[in-house]
This record gives C-alpha cells, sequence and structure tokens, in this order.
C-alpha cells in the first residue's frame, strides 16, 4: 500500500512561505509583480492562465494580464515583450505556451530578459541548470524534487528514470535528479525494453503525454513514482500518464492527477518571481529558497542588473 503525495498540500506550503516573505518586502515598501501573456484562445492555456493569476492573489503579487488575439503578429508580440523587459513593476514576466502556429516560441522566449525569464525558458537559464549553479528554477522539475523531498525519500545514489526528454521537463527533471547525485537514465519513444528499465528505478518521474501507459510492471515495488502527465483518459476525465489504481498499490509514495505535480508547477513560478523580484531589488543574492543545498548561486547581479 503506497503512500499518495499531497500536491497541494506541499504547495499550500511553499506558497504560504512565498507569503510571508513578500508581506514583509511590502513593509519595506517593495512589491512583486508577474507580467502573464497569452495569445489566442487556447482552452486549457486560459485555465493555466487564470490559476497563475490566482496565485499571485495568494500570495500577494501584483499580476498583470496581457490577453492578445491570435491573429497577433510577431512584432506586436515582441514589442509588448519588450515593454515588459523595460517595465521595472514587471519582475516576472511569462507567455504561455503554445502559441499559435505562426508564432515561433523560440524567437520570443529568447527576446525575454532572462533576469524576468520565470519560465526558467531562455537559453541562458537552460545553461545555468544545465551547470548547476541558477537563481531561477525551472517550474515543472522543481515542483517533482519538491515533492520528493516530501517522502523523506533521498535521491543521493538511487536509481532514477526519466521518461520524456522534453526541453521543458524531461531534460531539466534529469539534470536535477543529477545535481542530487542520482544516478539517471532518461527514456523515450526509441527506448528498448522499456518497462523493463522503469522497473529498476526507485524513483520514475513520468513525462510521457499518454494517459495511463505506465502500469505496474513499469514499477519497482515501493518507487517513489512521479506523474508529470495532464492528459484525458477514454471517458474525457483528468488523468495521468500513470495508471495510478494499478500502480498504487506497488509503488511506495505515488503522486496523482490531479492534485500532485500540477499544483507545485505554480508555486515554484511564484517562487522563481520572488527570486526576480529580490534580484531587481538588490536584495540578497540569487535566493535559493527551493533549492536543495543551499548554496549561494548569485550569479545575476553580475550577469544583468547592471544593463
Ligand atoms: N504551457 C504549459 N505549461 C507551461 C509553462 O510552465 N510555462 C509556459 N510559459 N507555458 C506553459
Amino acid at each position: 500500500m503506497s503512500r499518495i503525495i499531497d500536491g497541494k498540500a506541499v504547495s499550500a506550503q511553499v506558497k504560504e512561505r512565498i507569503k510571508a516573505e513578500t508581506a514583509k518586502l511590502k513593509e519595506q515598501g517593495v512589491e512583486v509583480g508577474l507580467a502573464v501573456v497569452i495569445v489566442g484562445d487556447d482552452p486549457a492555456s486560459k485555465v493555466y492562465v487564470r490559476n497563475k493569476k490566482k496565485a499571485c492573489e495568494e500570495v500577494g503579487f501584483n499580476s498583470y494580464e496581457y490577453a492578445m488575439p491570435a491573429e497577433t503578429t510577431e512584432q506586436e508580440l515582441l514589442e509588448l515583450v519588450n515593454k515588459l523587459n523595460a517595465d521595472e513593476k514587471v519582475d516576472g514576466i511569462l507567455v504561455q505556451l503554445p502559441l499559435p502556429k505562426h508564432l515561433d516560441d523560440k524567437v520570443i522566449i529568447n527576446n525575454i530578459r532572462p533576469d524576468k525569464d520565470v519560465d526558467a525558458f531562455h537559453p541562458i537559464n537552460v545553461g545555468h541548470i544545465m551547470i548547476g549553479d541558477y537563481s531561477f528554477l525551472p517550474c515543472t522539475p522543481a515542483g517533482v524534487m519538491e515533492l520528493i523531498h516530501s517522502t523523506g525519500v533521498e535521491v543521493k545514489g538511487k536509481k532514477c528514470v526519466v521518461i520524456g526528454r522534453s526541453n521543458i521537463v524531461g531534460k531539466p527533471m534529469a539534470m536535477l535528479l543529477l545535481h542530487e547525485n542520482g544516478t539517471v537514465a532518461i527514456c523515450h519513444s526509441k527506448t528498448q525494453n522499456l518497462p523493463q528499465v522503469c522497473s529498476q528505478a526507485d524513483i520514475l518521474v513520468a513525462a510521457v503525454g499518454k494517459p495511463k501507459i505506465i502500469t505496474a510492471d513499469y514499477i519497482k515495488e515501493g518507487a517513489v513514482v512521479i506523474d508529470v502527465g495532464m492528459d484525458r483518459d477514454e471517458n474525457g476525465k483528468l488523468c495521468g500518464d500513470v495508471d495510478f489504481e494499478n500502480c498504487k498499490d506497488k509503488a511506495g509514495f505515488i503522486s496523482p492527477v490531479p492534485g500532485g505535480v500540477g499544483p507545485m508547477t505554480i508555486a515554484m513560478l511564484m517562487q522563481n518571481t520572488l527570486t526576480a523580484a529580490k534580484l531587481h531589488k538588490g536584495l540578497s543574492g540569487g535566493t535559493d529558497e527551493g533549492t536543495s543545498d543551499g548554496k549561494d548561486r548569485n550569479v545575476w547581479n553580475k550577469l544583468f542588473l547592471h544593463t
């Protein structure tokens, strides 16, 4: 019988800490601002943006929403990004993905100031994550790490398998596990004997994007199983990549969908926005709250804040 990892409870703790710190900053006259840009009418994106705005309200940030029509041109979007880059009230900029097909995600992301890139998608931030010297956490992988930490299971020396090699989840996920001294494998659609590889994992992170494909034969008895999937089952009901009912008695710890990784991603976004605000205001260094080793990683003052 496994323990269910409660992402809502863990994310509430993270947000409480952020809220307390934000209130203290306010007493010093410092406000924190996040700009969220959405282009078009994708219903899922609208829900995500609404949840991000709600989280800002919960922790005491100012949120600025920019809803642009689906036919927005690259130039128009870049003009907005540049305006937000220059706006002192805006500490973090998030452009909700996916963008409409005629817009190139890469061009837009590359134009967000790296010290406002609270998604940590800019190549400069990706590079920092690779080196293990970063201020901004990759939100979803960092949320997964928090959930793993909440189990009390130490990553050091463990066999970790990440299924999925996306730039947003799989690759940075592997890096964070590696930074905590896990022995990490990344699996993908060309991996041979996937169930057999996965069933050796002490820590299994599924980020495949296919409903319930991970069944009990992929799971080692007692493993920590984290489900990053946000899929729909045959009845259109929200579910994960992991067949929860099939796996829950074999795993040691398992995260549900919904109520697992989802709320953590937003909590980590709030953490990054707070970090950005503190850096912009010259308060403490690159914060490492939310990271595991408490190392000083204040690279931002040196790299960007003189500009
Ligand atoms: N679309 C789905 N997840 C995300 C995310 O974490 N950040 C952005 N910018 N877009 C997304």
